[in-house]
This record gives structure tokens, sequence and C-alpha cells, in this order.
């Protein structure tokens, strides 16, 4: 089988090319990805020399690059992983969200269409269903759930994940969609809340936490999110759409305090900053249809997978140390002021 990953030198791309690799000897994979702010190359430096695997410098929204890069490959199918991720960057600025997030999702899947492509997968999130309150424990995201974005991110994905089930529909494209909660584990850029209070701590800067710290995610381990992919793509019924979550939700606060005590940093380092404005309260996944139908579980509790995480930053301080450069250091000076 061979597989277009777009997005694959960002965090869960990049992870998903690892396991892709590791567990299948005779798949392909071509990464195509822009190396915008959040992709590295560094990522795939383990697999840059293997003959099972192509990088290709390209933007999802550039049409006739797309299409030779498809006619020249002639991929099995495609997993779409290439976004701007950031809620706070598209806060700052929406447009670039929409044009790759919506107009880049078209784009390849115009050329799966074209080159008869038998699978779109497209990677989506939990924030399309907007939020839920914190003090309805039962309430939970379930497929059917109507979309609801608060953010012009989540909007951009809620329009992409509409525009996908329009191909499947109007066109017959062989699509799926998997909506997954949020991630954490390696390569996870620095700007996402465990990787930021993780690289925060280890230099002794304050953690900036938005309001009181009491909105909750819904956080499963990076790998169990490639395995359900893997399971999707495989198995998953086409035009579906499949909730992925782990069932293990948390305050931000008591995420951040768990990450300082296990580097044995004194929470005196917390510092409550304003709100990000529209802040979603809480995310929870309702698992029940990938579970049943496909069997899949997340494998890696929540203790065993920030220990994994934090030995990750730790060993691996090159990777991370090399990210926080230019950009980012301005990027970071106007979120959170000198101050920080
Ligand atoms: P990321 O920001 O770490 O990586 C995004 C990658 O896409 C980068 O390598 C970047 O260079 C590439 N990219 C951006 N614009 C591009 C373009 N125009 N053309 C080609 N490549 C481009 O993101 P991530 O956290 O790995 O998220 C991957 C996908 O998973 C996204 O679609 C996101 O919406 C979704 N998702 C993320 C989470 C999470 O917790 N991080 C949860 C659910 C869903
Ligand atoms: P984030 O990692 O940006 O993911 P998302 O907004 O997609 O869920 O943020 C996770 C939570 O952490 C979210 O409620 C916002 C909060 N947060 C902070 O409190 N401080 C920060 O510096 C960041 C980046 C996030």
């Amino acid at each position: 089988m061979k597989i277009i990953v777009t997005g694959g030198a960002g965090f869960i791309g990049g992870n998903f090319i690892h396991y892709m690799l590791n567990k299948y000897g005779d798949y392909k994979i071509v990464c195509l990805d822009k190396l915008t702010y959040a992709g590295n190359l560094s990522t795939l430096k383990d697999v840059l020399n293997d003959p099972r695997f192509a990088f290709v410098k390209a933007d999802i929204c550039d049409r006739k690059a797309v299409f030779e890069l498809f006619g020249k490959e002639r991929p099995d199918a495609v997993v779409n992983f290439a976004a701007e991720s950031h809620v706070d960057r598209s806060i700052t600025d929406p447009s670039l969200f929409l044009n790759t997030n919506i107009l880049g999702t078209a784009t390849l899947m115009d050329a799966c269409r074209n080159f008869g492509v038998a699978r779109f997968h497209q990677v989506s999130t939990d924030e399309v269903y907007g939020d839920l309150p914190t003090d309805r424990p039962d309430l939970m995201f379930t497929e059917k759930t109507p979309l609801s974005a608060s953010s012009p991110y989540s909007a951009s994905k809620a329009s992409a994940d509409l525009l996908v089930l329009a191909y499947y529909r109007t066109y017959g494209l062989p699509v799926t969609i998997s909506r997954c909660s949020n991630n954490y584990g390696p390569y996870h850029f620095p700007e996402k809340l465990i990787p930021l209070m993780i690289v925060n701590a280890l230099a002794d800067k304050s953690l900036p936490v938005y309001g009181t710290g009491e909105n909750i995610r819904d956080w499963l381990y990076v790998e169990d999110h490639c395995k359900a992919i893997d399971l999707i793509l495989h198995k998953g019924r086409t035009g579906e759409i499949y909730n992925v979550g782990g069932h293990n939700e948390m305050k931000n606060i008591d995420i951040v305090k768990i990450i300082l005590k296990k580097l044995g940093k004194p929470e005196s380092l917390i510092k409550f900053v304003a709100d990000r404005k529209g802040h979603d309260l809480r995310y929870a996944i309702d698992p029940t249809k990938i579970s049943s139908e496909l069997g899949w579980t997340p494998q890696t509790a929540f203790s065993e997978g920030i220990d994994k995480t934090v030995k990750w930053y730790l060993e691996n301080r090159e990777w991370w140390e090399e990210i926080i450069s230019g950009e980012y250091i301005e990027y970071y000076k106007k979120m959170y002021g000198v101050k920080s």
C-alpha cells in the first residue's frame, strides 16, 4: 500500500509516519508538507533515509504541485493531517486557517477524484462540536452531536468536514473522518499546553494558565490516535465519522500541577493570565462507535503517557531547543508579553 501523508512533519502526522513504517514492512509513505513553523524535518530524521519513505515539500493549496505529486506517486490512500492547528493563532489571523484547512482539503480531494484514490482520510477534531458545560459530566460528544464551532480554527475544521462529506455524497469519493480529542506525546510543538508547560518549567519560566485553569480537555496519548487512524483506514466504513477519545478529562490547572511535580518545580511558576477569547469550557468524546465497530480502545493511561512524554522532552532537548528560535520567540513575545 502507498499512502500520501500530508502534514507529516508536524506532531501527529510525524508520529503516524513512524507508527506505520514500524508496523507495515511493505508500505510506502510519501509525506507532503509545506514545512510551516509547525513542521520540522527533524521530526522525520529517523526515516528520511528509509527507502520506503519520501519527503516532498509542497503546499496542499498548490493545485499544480499536488496534482503532479499524485500523478507521479499514484497513492492508494491519502491521510490529511496538514492544517494550521493552533486556536490562539487562528484568533489572531483566521485567513491562513481558511486557506489551508478548507481550500487545501478541497484541493487534495480533487486530486483524489482525478487519480481514483481508493481512500481519503480526513483527520479532524472534537473542537468542531463546540464545547460542553462543566457541570454536566453525563454529556459527551457523539458523531451525531451538531457542529457548533467556537474559534476560527474549529470553524475551518468543521467546514472541511462538511466538504469531505459533500464529496462523498456528490462524487462518491471514498472518504472517512476521525474527530479526535486533545493529543499529547513526543514531537508536540511547544506552543500547545503540555509541551509549553514542560519546556517553560525546565527553563524556570512562568507557566501561563488562561483564566482560572478550570477548562477541561479529554487527553489522548498520540500513539493511540495513530492506532485509531490505522484501523479506520483499513476497516472503517466510507462516508463515516469516527470520534476518537480517551475518557480522560482533566482540568488544565491539574495538568500543569502534575507536570511541575514530575519536574520537581514549584507551583509558584504558575501565572494566571487573561483568558482566551471564546475559550471552550469542556471537551469530552464518546468513543462507543469506534470501540464497538472497530475494536479500538486507548491503550495508554494518562499516568503512563505523561511520564513517557516528560521523559521524551528531557531526552530530546535538541529537538525542541532548535524549534524555540526566531519565529517562535516573536510569537511568544506577542502572545504572552515579555514579562512571562
Ligand atoms: P501541527 O501543527 O503540529 O502540524 C501541522 C503540519 O501541517 C505541519 O507539519 C505543517 O508544516 C503542515 N502544514 C500546515 N499547512 C500546510 C499546507 N498548507 N500544506 C502542507 N502542509 C502544511 O498539527 P498536529 O497537532 O499534528 O495536528 C494534525 C492534524 O490533527 C490537524 O489537522 C489537526 O486539526 C488535527 N487534530 C489535532 C489534535 C491535537 O491535539 N494536536 C487533536 C485533534 C485533531
Ligand atoms: P491547546 O494545547 O492550545 O489546545 P486546544 O485549545 O486545541 O484544546 O490548549 C489546551 C488548553 O490549555 C486550552 O483550554 C487552553 C489552555 N492553555 C493555557 O491555559 N495556557 C496556554 O499557554 C496554552 C497554550 C493553552
